[in-house]
């Protein structure tokens, strides 16, 4: 299979096995060229991306620039706080506008669940969502399983616990979603607050303790509590919430094997993981950060090749 299934990428919900599989072959393709002393390739010339950013972003923004360049396509940034949507124009007019500028691809993070689906509709561009409020975060994900496949093997099988706030996480969604289409086991572990009521629908177990989901797992997906996201007090205090799903190296350290911690970033260190958890020898953290420019290649690549570049 050489194409994806999606005319968009607006979520992992709505991909296929094959389409992660072309993905991460594609990816490896990419990895080996950003690798090279010329670390770009001509694919993308006659293409213009639009990067529409509605909310803060380091890792996704820098990362999608970088691929961008990286496949030689023209770019124009977006970012909501200078713009004239703080004068009350429309997230379609915003879009069409910039269109009418011949963009051909628009990657957009919005604080608004749905966004990216809504604009998939509206405009004629493809769509890759950056993240949607609460939602989904699809090249965060296809990252995160290509960091395990890259360190492990394969993701199949694999033992993956996704800890902290889950409620707020569409990294955490977005997760199930890629893990369990790849065969992995997935628990998730945190204040019971902080898991959806409904979620083990979606096939996951759930370990309130943090030693036993420790023991179970080789992969820690370690979250950020999503302050910003939360309108009450989902547990008592910061120092309770470490106290109870923080990972130090002590807890690390008594653990009979050497599990593989991950984090998509931004760390609050100190709360949910310490800085010598984070830069010990177990993180991945920053290979994640490495391969987004890859999977993100990749995905512009693939849904780029669907153009009518004639
Ligand atoms: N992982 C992630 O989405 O980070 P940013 O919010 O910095 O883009």
């Amino acid at each position: 299979m050489n194409n994806l299934s999606v005319d968009n990428l607006l979520g992992i919900k709505h991909l296929k096995k094959n389409d992660l599989e072309l993905i991460f072959k594609t990816a490896d393709h990419f990895k080996e060229v950003i690798n090279r002393p010329i670390k770009k390739v001509p694919s993308l010339r006659d293409i213009t991306i639009a990067n529409l950013f509605f909310e803060n972003s380091t890792r996704t923004k820098l990362s999608f620039e970088l691929a961008e360049k990286r496949l030689s396509a023209d770019i124009i940034n977006f970012s909501a706080a200078q713009s004239s949507v703080k004068k009350g124009e429309t997230l379609i007019d915003t879009a069409n506008n910039i269109l009418s500028m011949k963009v051909d691809i628009i990657v957009m993070r919005h604080p608004n669940e749905g966004a990216a689906y809504f604009l998939s509709k509206h405009v004629d561009a493809k769509i890759i969502n950056a993240g949607d409020g609460a939602h989904e975060h699809p090249t965060q994900a296809l990252l995160d399983s290509f960091s395990i496949r890259e360190k492990l093997g394969t993701v199949k099988g694999k033992k993956i616990v996704i800890i902290g706030d889950i409620l707020h996480s569409r990294v955490a969604l977005s997760n199930i979603y890629a893990l369990k289409l790849q065969g992995a086991e997935v628990k998730l572990c945190g204040p019971t607050t902080l898991i959806p009521k409904h979620i083990t629908q979606l096939g996951v177990g759930y370990e309130k303790s943090i030693r036993k989901a420790l023991e179970w797992c080789d992969v820690a997906n370690v979250l950020r509590v999503q302050h910003e996201r939360m309108d009450i007090k989902y547990f008592p205090s910061v120092r309770e919430y470490t106290q109870m799903y923080g990972i130090n190296k002590e807890l690390l350290d008594s653990i009979d094997k050497e599990i593989v911690i991950m984090h998509p970033g931004p760390i609050n260190r100190g709360v949910e993981l310490t800085s010598d958890v984070a830069d010990s020898k177990q993180s991945i953290i920053l290979h994640q950060v490495e391969n987004g420019v890859a999977i993100r290649m990749a995905v512009i690549y693939l849904l780029a090749q669907q153009i009518n570049r004639n």
